[in-house]
């Protein structure tokens, strides 16, 4: 099994136990004479070593060597050497044991860590292939519903059947999109997601094009729309679908989420450090801390005091954030209930260019209200 580079090896837990002054192959020695034998050994070559030191003072200074202050040196030794040898040992020992605890206990968190990672790849991977092909049909269902209803190859006769082929269109949509939010989603987790196809684009002409396809759905629930674009030519290198995506996902998050009469404003500035940060902040419902953390999470929706209302799926949001990570960025909500929302896409100094040709760039330029939308913008 693979160490990965966030969880320490056993050796490296090896390295951090307190080193023994006495060599390894004499501990390992000591180790095998067993608790008793060790302690004997030590407390043996305590009292030797004074005895040893007790002769070589007498020879050094010219006295007599006295036997009886010699038993008695041995004697003293031995008393003392003894309780202090014995706690050592002990000591020693749980350390050793607290140490062989903690290694087993690290690769079986290695082994439980590798196991859940290896059980979210496969999830991921059998959701993208399982949206994959459900993909294909889907686009049959939509494609001929649409061609009858368009009467194509000939009346339909009846009216209530267009009624009922706008129905399986408008249906067969709102599962496509979905089967696209789990498609994508599951593609990154897995791995399968790239940058690849990033481009350098005009940030001003994106931001714009998102608040007018927002514009249809905020007139009709009665919500001004706003563009403020700080920088004149600035420039984006970035999968240019996925961010009008991520663009889109907050956009229609914070026109659902806004009462009538409420604003949504859409801005993008340049950060000290020559980042990009675009944020999408509403006056809406709001949401707790501990709500912000639900609404982060695939599928997760919350509950607000006014009961759900709302369609949705909740792929919107973790969606944009994992598509803000893949581009090296990252997505902050800073939301307070009753307060409103704000959600800050930040791009890294890297992804940012200015270009003084570019004359597509609007800036501080009011919108009001913006259009349809749509989940994936291909
Ligand atoms: N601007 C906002 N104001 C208040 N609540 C929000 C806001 N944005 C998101 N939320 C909450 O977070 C939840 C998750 O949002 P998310 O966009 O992931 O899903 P959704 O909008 O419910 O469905 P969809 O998959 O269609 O986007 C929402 O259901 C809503 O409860
Ligand atoms: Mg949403």
């Amino acid at each position: 099994m693979a160490t990965r580079p966030d969880q320490p090896a056993s050796s490296e837990i090896e390295a951090a136990q307190p080193q023994a002054a006495v060599p390894d192959a004499l501990t390992r020695w000591l180790g095998r004479l067993g608790y008793v034998g060790a302690s004997a050994v030590l407390v043996a070559t305590a009292v030797l070593l004074a005895l040893g030191a007790h002769a070589a003072f007498a020879a050094l200074s010219g006295e007599t060597y006295s036997l009886r202050f010699a038993a008695e040196i041995a004697a003293v030794m031995f008393a003392v050497a003894t309780p202090i040898v014995l706690y050592a040992q002990r000591v020693i020992r749980q350390l050793d044991s607290s140490r062989r605890v903690l290694k087993r206990m690290t690769e079986r968190l290695a082994v439980a860590v590798d196991s859940a990672e290896r059980a979210n790849v496969a999830k991921s991977q059998f959701l993208a292939n399982m949206s994959h092909e459900l993909r294909t049909p889907l686009n049959a269902i939509i494609g001929f519903s649409d061609l009858i209803q368009a009467e194509t190859f000939g009346p339909v006769g009846n009216a209530r059947y267009i009624e009922y082929l706008k129905d399986i269109s408008k249906s067969g949509h709102h599962l496509l999109g979905i089967v696209n939010g789990i498609l994508d989603l599951s593609k990154i987790e897995a791995g399968r997601a790239s940058v690849q196809d990033e481009e350098e684009f005009n940030v001003a002409a994106v931001l714009d094009a998102s608040l007018r396809m927002m514009r249809p759905l905020a007139d009709r629930e009665k919500i001004a729309l706003e563009l403020a674009v700080e920088a004149r030519g600035l420039r984006l290198v970035a999968v240019e679908r996925m961010v009008c995506q991520i663009l889109l996902n907050l956009l229609s998050n914070a026109v659902k989420f806004t009462p009538a009469g409420g604003r949504v404003a859409l801005s993008a500035v340049r950060t000290p450090e020559g980042g990009l940060l675009v944020a999408v902040a509403d006056t809406g419902l709001g949401m707790t801390p501990a709500e912000v953390k639900i609404a982060l999470t695939p599928f997760g929706q919350v509950q607000s005091a006014q009961g759900r209302k709302h369609l949705g799926t909740g792929l919107g949001l973790p969606l944009a954030k994992a598509m803000m990570e893949l581009h090296g960025g990252s997505l902050r909500v800073a939301s307070a209930p009753g307060q409103g929302t704000t959600v800050s896409l930040l791009f890294p100094p890297e992804r940012v260019a200015i270009r003084a040709d570019a004359g597509e760039a609007r800036e501080a330029a009011p919108q009001q209200n913006a259009g349809d939308p749509a989940r994936r913008v291909a």
